[in-house]
Formats: structure tokens, sequence, C-alpha cells
């Protein structure tokens, strides 16, 4: 005779399967960061180069103080702080979470020690593979969504991890490699691919997450957008084009720069994107452009996708280019085109959107609702992912946002236009 499964032995297996499944990505996830941080030396992992970048060892306790605040303390009665003072130090931006160290003097925190984060790190493992463990029904379905969020909101620190000692080490004049290459990479020859123009038709499109599986608020509702006609470029611009707007005295013409990206010009003194060398540059001679990055400086490899520019520079060489950025609706219109390429896992891309909440956007409830919704003003959507971003962290819908001035993210761009009428 057949044995019967009754229906409470079988939510009971999906709910152990469950529970395996996220502990298994808990520890992958919090093993990754330290991976990250695991090239670099206690002193690399506390200095703060600038108010925008944090010292990796705040990212490591910052994203253990999210799993403390946001999902332990309010969910497990038994939860003791691992330092009650840790909350002042490592909360970033959450009014309703309390009182925080000002941002720019986040690279002052020479105390805790690194191996007090560490410690820190594993209190709060502990504490969470406990409560993954052995949660009652009710407080899991609370707390499953919280942790989801707490791992992607690691995945994004683990980025930051990557761009902001990537500036940290620009500013040392040895000019430092976060991860040195054995043997250095000799000088490329490729040039830029030729690039096509993807025809896109008009209508009416869906846009934003359909509920499937994570998707941060700002990526929500769904809804339509009705989009002309356009043109999109089966490439990024790469650094041999860059190279072309530069020898064109692309930063000393003012025609082809929106009026707050010609001040950010005269005021910062742009000449190129951040980390380029230009041919003879005294802290690393050569007679041709070199760019510092992961693995220090390193030839430009011209087929490769231009990085680490603003948006006023992205829109300055798409006019210069007789094009535009494309729009956020656009590009994810465009995603999934066969012939379209590079669209995640090389640069962010700016788009021409600025970061608005889509219509009947509703924050999370509770603290978190601070995520995302309160910075939807004066910064501009990037679409796609890039080498720094970790794997599987980026999808059709994800929405980057960064002021148009910023130029320490993996940030390049794409060309679009409107269809011929
Ligand atoms: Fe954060």
């Amino acid at each position: 005779m057949p044995e019967i499964t009754s229906s409470r032995e079988v939510l009971s297996t999906l709910d152990a399967s469950l529970r395996a499944r996220l502990a298994e990505r808990y520890r992958r996830v919090r093993a990754h960061s330290l991976a990250l941080a695991a090239p670099l030396s206690a002193e690399d992992q506390c200095i703060q180069s600038m108010a925008d970048a944090s010292p990796t060892k705040w990212h490591l306790a910052h994203s253990s103080w999210f799993f403390e605040a946001v999902v332990l303390q309010p969910h497990v009665a038994s939860y003791a702080a691992f330092d009650e003072r840790f909350a002042r130090l490592f909360n970033s931006y959450y009014e309703a979470l309390g009182p925080r160290h000002p941002r720019p003097q986040r690279g002052l925190l020479t105390r805790p020690s690194l191996g007090e984060v560490q410690a820190f790190r594993e209190h709060v493992d502990a504490a969470v593979l406990a409560l993954i463990a052995g949660a009652d029904a009710l407080t899991w379905d609370v707390a499953a969504p919280l942790l989801e969020l707490g791992l992607n909101h690691e995945q994004q620190h683990q980025e930051l991890i990557v761009t902001d000692i990537v500036h940290a080490l620009s500013c040392n004049p040895l000019l430092p490699a976060y991860r040195p290459l054995a043997t250095p990479l000799p000088r490329s020859t490729r040039t830029p691919l030729a690039l096509h123009w993807l025809a896109m038709t008009g209508g009416v499109r869906n846009v934003g997450h359909d509920g499937e599986g994570f998707a941060f608020d700002n990526e929500r509702p769904r809804h339509a957008v009705l989009l002309p006609a356009f043109l999109i470029a089966d490439r990024l611009v790469a650094g041999g084009d860059y190279a072309q707007f530069i020898a064109d005295s692309g930063y000393q013409r003012p025609e082809l720069w929106l009026s707050d990206g010609w001040a950010a010009v005269q005021a910062n003194g742009w000449r190129a994107p951040a980390y380029w060398l230009a041919p003879g540059d005294a802290r690393a001679p050569a007679a041709h452009w070199q760019v510092f990055g992961v693995h220090g400086v390193q030839p430009l490899d011209a087929a490769a996708p231009v990085a680490h520019i603003s948006f006023y520079e992205a829109a300055a060489y798409a006019e210069w280019a007789g094009a535009r950025l494309p729009t956020e609706f656009e590009w994810e219109a465009a995603c999934g085109v066969p012939a379209i390429s590079e669209m995640y896992g090389e640069v962010w891309q700016w788009t021409r959107s600025s970061y608005d909440p889509y219509p009947g956007f509703r924050p999370l409830c509770g603290a978190v609702s601070e995520y995302n919704g309160k910075f939807m003003v004066g910064q501009q959507v990037l679409r796609g992912s890039s080498s720094a971003t970790p794997a599987g962290h980026g999808r059709a819908t994800y929405r980057n946002f960064f002021p148009p001035a910023a130029r320490w993210q993996f940030a390049g761009l794409r060309l679009a236009k409107d269809a011929p009428r």
C-alpha cells in the first residue's frame, strides 16, 4: 500500500527546505563580504577617502548592524546586542533607528578594531542562523523577507567595498592595486567593435517588477508606459570611443554640456574619466593612456567599456556622438533583445531618467521604509550591473541611482536615438 503523505508533512518538508536554502544563501553571501576584504590590510580597511565612500571595516559592520537592527532585535526576544554602542556607529541613515555617527567621519573609527568587527559579524551570524533554524511559523513569515532584504542589502555593500577601496587606493601616490595581477597586462591592441543601432518599435510596454522573486520596493509596482519608437546601441561606449571625444576637445566645448555638467568640469578640472592617467602622468609614466582600477594601473583597453564617468560626462559624450542616453524604460524594453550585448556585468549604465517613484509606489513598512523612497530626488537612474556587482544581484528591473556628478562607481553609458520619422 503506498504511503500517504499528509498535507502537514508536505508543508513541513517544504518549510525545512526553504529554511535550509536561506541558511545556505546567508552563509554564502556573508562569506563573500569577508573574501572581498581579505586582500586588504587592517589599515586599508579603516580609511575613508571621501564623504561618499566608506571604510571596508564600516561596510562589514554596517551590513551586520542591519541584520541586528531590522531582524534580530525586533523579532528575537532573547537576542542580546553584541555591543549596544555599535548602533550609533553603524546605522547609516535610518532616522527611525536612532542617532548616527556623521557619515564623513566614518574613517575616524579606529575603534572598534577590525577584530572586534569580525567578532560582531560572528555574533550576528550565529543569531541569524539560529533564527532561521528555530523561528516559529509566525516569526518566520515576518523575518524571512527581511532576511532576504538584508542579504540583498549586504550585496549592495559588497559592490561598495570594491568601489570605495579603489577610490581610496587611487588617492595613494603609489597607486597600489586592490587585487594585483601576477603578470602585468600587455598593452591591448584591440579597437572598439563596430556599433550597430537596434530599432525598437514603439507602443505600450510594461515595466517594473512582476512580484516573482526578490525586488526592492523602488522596482514596483509594475506598470504600463508608452514608448515612442527608438534606436539603441547594441554595445556600450568603449574606452577607445571615449578617447576620441577627449581628443576632439570634448572637455573644452561648453556647447556639449548641460549647464551643471559644464560647471562641474570647470570646478573639478575634469579632462578624462576618473582614474584615467594621461600619457606622461608622473605617477606612472607611459606614452599612452592608462587606467587605474582593481588591478592597479593598466594600459587603456580601447575595446572595453568606458567606466568611472559622471552622468554629466555620459550626457556630453552622447551629445558629441549625435545621440542621447536611453530612458530607464527604453533600457528595460531593450533588455533581452537577442542582438544587444553588455547589458550586465560591465558597467552600470547612466540613463536620462531621474530617480522618481513609480505610479502607486509604496515604501516597505517599518524602519526599512527609509531604504529607497527618501532618496527619490536629485539623482539619475542607472541600469544593468557592473563588474563589481555580486553574481546574481542584477536583473532587468533593477534601479540603481546616484547623483549626476558621481564618478567613483563603475558607471558608463549606452547610446540611444529617436527613431527617424
Ligand atoms: Fe546600507
